[in-house]
Parts: structure tokens; sequence; C-alpha cells
């Protein structure tokens, strides 16, 4: 039975949710999480995997990082290519000893699943919140079945498409969208890594992004039309693309093998603003998306949780608002620096113009950029201090 009241209701099993849960649970605060899809799904869902150290420190400190140290890779460098070239770019010695971890989000969601279940947390599988009422009073979220959950705070970490944003009066929020005028088609492959880094290619036919996942599975974009689909790229002009885009002047192996899973990304960056309304509090996608260039989704994400847990504890256990009031505030100054970055990066790697008559132009200050990048050390520096993520 579904309990009928609850300080802090979650919707959404994300990585977001489920860290908020976890440590909200272990400060003592009392909390539901309710998740439309079922355990397998949720644990099996291949997102990003790219987890800064900022984020590895955090889980270290909970104890929540043991299998993400034990079987996560470090990826201390970066690579760019362009005109048969490799440009690579190690952190150090500037990212002083801060490296990434390549985690696959799912087993991260395993991971904290098993924690607050081990705790002895409620989490309810296959319940779907179907809307939110009385955000400014006492909230109740309604299922699907007719129950309703009473809530001193409800926490919206439903993702893109859950209906906790939907939930705020459309006055009180202000959403900023942007679009790109090319997508990206992603292709996951059982294929072994053929870099030990994140290898993004900039070519005239559209960008090339080579992404470690596990040590036998790869993830590819191709940069593409927007209205394309899986359709158009059968599996030989897949392959075919890679070997152009990633292609180099010296020897070099690519490995392939059955592409797995494919999709086509739009490319589209949104923040909502403020990131509350009333007792509601958004937290990951269900507030910010970006391009999934620089792997910043997921860690965004997750630093929100962590702040939003921060907040909430303090509330709950003092009585104290005025962490969780500032939340909003305090979360959109860092996504905003995140997706000035992001909209940076995604001009650097991404073929501009794409099919116009402005397209080698713009190609030309792309590959400047990039020169510029490798050659001045101030650049570099400032280039590290957003990808890896010191700020
Ligand atoms: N009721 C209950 N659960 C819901 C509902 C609903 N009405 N709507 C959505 N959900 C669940 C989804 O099934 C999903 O498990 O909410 C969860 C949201 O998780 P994510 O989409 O992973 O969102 P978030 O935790 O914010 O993590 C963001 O995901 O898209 C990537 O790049 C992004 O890495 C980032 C991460």
């Amino acid at each position: 039975m579904l309990n009928e009241r609850t300080q802090v209701g979650v919707i959404g099993a994300g990585p977001a949710g489920m860290l908020l849960a976890v440590l909200l649970r272990r400060a003592g605060v009392d909390c539901v999480v309710l998740e439309r899809r079922d355990r397998e799904y949720v644990a099996n869902r291949a997102r990003g995997a790219t987890v800064e150290h900022r984020v590895v420190d955090l889980l270290r400190r909970h104890d929540l990082a043991g299998n993400l140290l034990r079987t996560g890779a470090v990826e201390d460098a970066v690579e760019f290519r362009l005109g048969g070239r490799r440009y690579p770019v190690r952190y150090e010695p500037l990212a002083g000893g801060r490296s990434h971890y390549i985690y696959p989000q799912q087993f991260l969601v395993r991971d904290l699943v098993d924690a607050y279940l081990a705790d002895g947390g409620d989490l309810r599988f296959e319940t779907a919140a179907e809307a939110i009422d009385d955000l400014t009073g006492q909230p109740r979220i309604r299922l699907a079945d007719g129950r309703e959950l009473r809530c001193d705070v409800v926490a919206g970490c439903d993702g893109e498409y859950g209906v906790a944003r939907r939930a705020i009066p459309a006055g009180a929020l202000r959403c900023a969208d942007y679009q790109y005028d090319y997508a990206w088609l992603s292709v996951l492959a059982e294929a072994p890594p053929s870099s030990d880094c994140v290898i993004n290619a900039l070519h005239e036919s559209g960008a090339c992004v080579h992404v470690r996942r596990t040590p036998t599975v790869s993830r590819f974009y191709l940069q593409c039309g927007r209205d394309e689909t899986r359709a158009d790229w059968p599996d030989e002009r897949i392959w075919k693309e890679v070997r152009i885009r990633l292609a180099l002047d010296e020897p070099w192996t690519l490995h392939t093998g059955p592409v797995t899973d494919t999709g086509t990304v739009r490319m589209r960056s949104l923040v909502c603003d403020p990131m509350r309304y009333g007792s509601l509090f958004l937290a990951g996608d269900a507030a910010h998306i970006v391009p999934p260039v620089g792997g910043k989704g997921f860690n965004l994400a997750l630093a929100d949780a962590q702040e939003l847990a921060l907040g909430l504890i303090e509330r709950f256990t003092t009585g104290d608002h005025r962490r969780s009031d500032a939340y909003s505030q305090h979360r959109l100054a860092r996504i905003w620096r995140a997706q000035e970055f992001v909209h940076w990066m995604m001009d650097l790697v991404n073929t501009p113009g794409y099919g116009t008559a402005d397209a080698a132009f713009l190609h030309r200050v792309q590959a400047a950029r990039l020169t510029r990048l490798v050659d001045s050390p101030a650049y570099l520096a400032a280039f590290l201090e957003d990808y890896v993520g010191w700020w």
C-alpha cells in the first residue's frame, strides 16, 4: 500500500531522483519515489556515461562510488581531429589531478536504486504520477489508479517529458529554448572502443564523435540533417561516414561491430526559470536540457539533486528554508554557465551552416578556433575549466 503522506514526493527514478532520494533518506527525511517504468527498464536504459570528478567525490563521500571506482574507466584526455590530423588535449598539468570517469548512467542509477532499497527506502516502480495538485498549498501527487500521495514538497525529477514542469501555470515559468539546425545520429555498437578518450572529429561533411562506453561497447555520433532517420542510415552508410570523418593521415584502427541501438538526437537546449513553483522543485532534465556534447546533462542532473537535497535536509531537520529558497537561483547560475559552454562546444565540433552557402567560410572559422584552442595555453585553460568542470 502506498504511503498516504510523505515529506518529499520524488517523481522519477533517474539519476536526479535517485541521488536526491538516497541523500534525503540517509539524513532522515521521509520520501517516496514514484517511477512509471519497471526496475529492469530503468537499470538498463543506456544514456550518457561521462562523470565529472566532483560528482565522483560526492558519491565517494556517501559511499556510493564503489562500483564506479572498481569498473569505471578514468579519462584524462580528449582528442580532436581535423584534416587527417590529431589534436590531443591532456587534462594535465592544468587540471590539478582531476579527471573524468566513464561509467554508464544506467549503472549509476542501478547502484543508487540498490543503495536506496538497502537503506529501506520506499520506491514504487510502474507507478506513474498523473498530475500534481495544490502546488502552493499542501501538494498532492495524483496517481493513475486515483490514489493520491500528500507531500510537504514535491521533487519533479521526471525528465524532459514528465508531468512536473507541466504542472506549473504557464505564466509562472519562463522557458528559453534553442533548436540547432542539425541533429546527431547516435549509434551504439558492440565494438571495443577505438580510442581511450573521446574523439571529436571536425569534418566538412559533419561532425563525428566517438565515445567509449565499456570495454566492449562504443558509441558514435554523426552530425546529420534534422529530418534524417535510421532509414537514411543503413549500417554500411554509418560505418562509411565514421571512417571518412575520423580518418587520419597516420595508421589507426577503427573497431566496428554489430549496431545494437540507434536514435536521432534532436539538438536542443532548454532552461526553465525558476526551477521552483510553490512546493514543487524541478531537478535534472525536467528543468533543463543540453545537447550531449561535453557530457554535461548527466552531471547537471546530479548536481541539482545534491543542492536540492542539502536545501531540503536543512528545511526538514532545522526548519531553515533559506537554502531551499535559494535553490533555483543558485542552480540557474551554474546551469547557464554550462549552457554557454555547451553552446560554444557545439559550434567548435559541429560543421556550421550545414548545406548552406556560408558553410565553407564557417568551417574555416571552426578550424581556426580549434587551432587557437591547442595553441593558446590561456584558451586551453579556460576550455578545461568547464570541460573537466572545476569552476
Ligand atoms: N511518473 C513517474 N515517473 C516518471 C514520470 C511520471 N509521470 N515521467 C517520467 N518519469 C520517470 C522516467 O521514466 C525516468 O525514469 O522519470 C525518470 C526521469 O529520468 P531521466 O530522464 O534520466 O532524467 P534525470 O534524472 O533528470 O537525468 C537526466 O538523463 O537525458 C539524460 O542527458 C540527460 O544525463 C541526463 C539525465
